[in-house]
């Protein structure tokens, strides 16, 4: 998949960029808070996917500005595609006004089954080192990326969890007075909170074989980073029986068996939204006790694993966008990650093209003040 024309009309500090990328390397350069960041932002927002260092839409609209206006043109391996994103302040709410190949969308979603991008930024330690929720709600994304439908079940189940709350709230402060509400939302949840959980076991077992194999060649063959799903409700065996009515059937019966603590608590609290994935070095906790070099390290393995495991999954390879990294690595570091990435675009920012590794030729940009610099 490659970016063949994009157009950054207005998006945060950027305006009027448009250019035909070079389908391997291209290299953003520019001091700091110029948009380098924003450029490969804008980019990525054409993926249907949220920011990846979490801005929230009305953010993307330029201050003082009206609207966000990004398009890209893009080879998808078998055919040209056209995606433009707009959002419009409209008063106090925005528009969004989405297309693809011309033909107004609904969604983002539209976006989302189209163009496939990774990227790998500085705040990737926190798959590792944040919440339990950036680890699922990295996995979701790139199991989604292999099957879209999982971010339709992923954005239902958080729907009927909120729900089911509100409900345990009303039960609890007796404005609800009897527990039928809530039989309908458990069930609901257990069938649906059991395909997700099975999607995640799924794409965390594939991406554990991937990474330990990254990582041992990345810590020169000393260590074994693992990564393994922890699920409240189901157990290894539960998972190689495969997802049916056995168990929506123990989701349902954890559900109930908790009903009275979570009426009591408010809170929905077995189930895929308590779902954990713990990453290990060499058998211990990387959260806890990895170095910060092992940690940056593994963070960047799990990223391009998921990249290869997109690649060899469906045929055809992601775009990749590295934020400020690879003026980061060292030289081996460097050479792995080009070696990861040898066939796929790539978009590298830095505000040191000194530190990247000579061979990493292409379209270099120097950006100044939200703009290309002639
Ligand atoms: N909505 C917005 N409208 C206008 N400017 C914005 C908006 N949001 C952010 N900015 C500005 O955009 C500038 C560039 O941000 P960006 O993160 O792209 O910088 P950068 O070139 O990546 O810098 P660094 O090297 O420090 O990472 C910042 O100064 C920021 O204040
Ligand atoms: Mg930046």
């Amino acid at each position: 998949m490659i970016i063949t024309y994009a157009d950054i009309e207005s998006f945060k500090n950027i305006s009027g960029i448009s250019f035909e990328p070079d389908p391997k390397y291209n290299i953003i350069i520019g001091r700091n808070a110029q948009g380098k960041t924003n450029l490969l932002e804008a980019l990525w927002m054409l993926s249907g996917c949220k920011s990846f260092r979490g801005s929230k839409e009305k953010e993307c609209i330029p201050l003082g500005g009206k609207k966000m206006s990004c398009r890209i043109r893009l080879n998808d391996g078998s055919r040209d595609q056209k995606l433009s994103y707009d959002i419009i302040r409209e008063g106090n709410s925005n528009k969004k006004r989405i297309t693809v190949n011309g033909v107004p969308q609904k969604s983002t979603r539209a976006l989302f089954e189209v163009f496939k991008c990774i990227s790998f930024t500085p705040d990737d330690v926190n798959i590792i080192k944040g919440t339990p929720e950036k680890r699922r709600s990295f996995i979701d994304l790139a199991a989604s990326q292999l099957n879209p439908i999982l971010t339709v079940h992923v954005t239902k189940l958080y729907k009927i969890i909120e729900n089911r709350n509100s409900v345990l709230r009303n039960i609890n402060s007796g404005i609800i007075r009897d527990n039928e509400a809530l039989v309908t939302y458990d069930s609901m949840l257990s069938r649906i909170g059991s395909l997700v959980s099975f999607m995640r076991y799924d794409y965390i077992a594939r991406l554990n074989e991937v990474c330990e194999k990254l990582y041992k060649t990345i810590s020169g063959g000393k260590e074994k980073l693992e990564l393994e799903y922890r699920s409240n409700i189901f157990d290894k065996q539960d998972f190689e029986n495969g997802c049916g009515p056995e168990a929506y059937e123990k989701y349902s019966a954890k559900l109930i068996e908790s009903r009275e603590s979570d009426i009591i608590t408010s809170s929905t609290r077995f189930g895929v939204n308590r779902d954990e994935i713990t990453v290990r070095i060499d058998g211990i906790s990387a959260k806890e006790y990895a170095s910060q070099g092992q940690i940056k390290s593994a963070a960047l393995v799990i990223k391009l694993a998921q990249a290869e495991i997109y690649k060899s999954r469906c045929k055809e390879s992601p775009v990749v966008f590295l934020d400020d990294v690879m003026g980061e690595l060292d030289e081996n570091r460097q050479r792995f990650v080009l070696d990861m990435v040898k066939n796929m675009q790539v978009f590298i920012t830095t505000p040191n093209a000194g530190a990247l590794l000579p061979e990493i030729k292409g379209k270099v940009m120097t950006i100044s003040g939200g703009r290309i610099e002639e």
